[in-house]
């Protein structure tokens, strides 16, 4: 029997419907007669002890807004940056922390590197359920996850809203849309918002067959063109006339997943100049950037996030451990976090999303 006291936190990039997952986890929680404390800004208030409670005011008005009201954090237990160290091993803390607050369980709402973290923690001795979310759509073992059907909608409609301008002024516009490695919501966005090329990291472009496309375009008589870039889309070759100088930090990946992201110049904006000088078509570059990541969650997100949180609870009472809550259809699966941990789920090439781009005549580079 335990303490019926379970933990949750968010970590990782926020994303429209975490504020809903931490509403169904509590509420359901709540009728099964327990007790749950939030951990402030991901991993780094799990290993500093930072609790807020949660009861049943703190989780009132709260389906509907975006953000966490966790705060989040890119943190990870073992490699906390402390100012004028470097990194620390916090493991043990979050280890002392979970069991000093005698927690049944911690609820860990996040994307890859969450998962890989929680994982990490399990076997440090924590109990860990945890619930996809991220924009980027990109956890494995699961069908989807929260957040991500919302970034798509602001994608598609950035995308509406550009060909008006776009076909005003006769322009190529280049838009980038969140995605470092899969390019889930760039080829969503993109199919539904009509971009006539979309450039994934699944898919390496050529340069001249994008050119081209834009080319036939405007022999066609169509005075303009909207390409949608995931951040992660590479050329082929890094040469010349390619945007890319094959510098691979500026994807701001570590690897480790969930990882911070970099300011400095995208490749994509480099392509857009590149595209303009090919093409001798005027061009412009538009970055959504946390555009996608912010406000409220559409109604499948809330949707989505309640499912997993209840599902959540039940797995909790079933006395399942270290396990993500999968989406599955209409249903939901256990998935064990060792299974899930470490790995991402990038669009594999015979995807019908693909096909359905092809079949459109949409370029997609290659
Ligand atoms: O992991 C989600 C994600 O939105 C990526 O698509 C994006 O590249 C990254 O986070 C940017 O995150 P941040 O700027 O918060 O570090």
């Amino acid at each position: 029997m335990g303490t019926g006291l379970i933990g949750i936190l968010t970590a990782g990039g926020d994303c429209p419907g975490l504020n809903a997952g931490i509403r169904a986890v509590g509420k359901a929680a709540h009728r099964s007669g327990m007790q749950v404390i939030g951990f402030l800004d991901g991993f780094r208030g799990l290993v500093e002890n930072r609790t807020v409670r949660l009861d049943d005011a703190a989780l009132s008005g709260i389906l509907a807004t975006g953000g966490t009201i966790l705060g989040t954090s890119r943190d990870k237990p073992h490699k906390i940056p402390v100012p004028n160290v470097g990194t620390l091993d916090m493991r043990p803390m979050a280890v002392e922390n979970y069991n000093g607050n005698h927690l049944d369980c911690l609820v860990c709402l996040g994307g890859d590197g969450t998962m890989k973290n929680a994982y990490r923690l399990s076997k440090e001795g924590l109990n860990i359920i945890a619930l996809p979310k991220t924009i980027d759509n990109d956890v494995p073992c699961t069908d989807t996850t929260f957040g991500f059907d919302t970034a798509m909608g602001i994608a598609a409609e950035a995308i509406d809203r550009l060909h008006t301008t776009a076909d005003s002024h006769h322009r190529v516009i280049i838009v980038e849309i969140m995605g470092h490695t899969a390019g889930w919501l760039a080829l969503g966005a993109g199919l539904a918002g009509g971009a006539d090329v979309i450039l994934l990291p699944e898919i390496p472009y050529d340069i001249d067959k994008v050119t081209e496309a834009i080319l036939n375009r405007e022999r066609r008589g169509k005075r303009f063109s909207i390409v949608a870039v995931a951040e992660g889309a590479l050329p082929l070759t890094a040469d010349e006339g390619s945007p890319d100088d094959g510098d691979a930090e500026n994807d701001g990946s570590d690897g480790d997943g969930d990882e911070d992201d970099s300011i400095l110049p995208t490749r994509t904006a480099l392509l857009a100049q590149a595209l303009q000088r090919r093409t001798g078509i005027d061009a412009r570059f538009t970055a959504l950037g946390h555009l996608q990541r912010g406000g409220t969650p559409s109604a499948a997100d809330r949707l989505l996030a309640t499912r997993l949180g209840t599902t959540c609870i039940d797995y909790v009472e079933q006395g399942m451990e270290n396990v993500m809550v999968a989406v599955d259809g209409d249903g939901c699966k256990a998935v064990s976090l060792k299974k899930v941990a470490g790995r991402r789920k990038l669009l594999p090439l015979d995807h019908p999303w693909i096909d359905a781009a092809r079949r459109l005549g949409i370029a997609l580079g290659d």
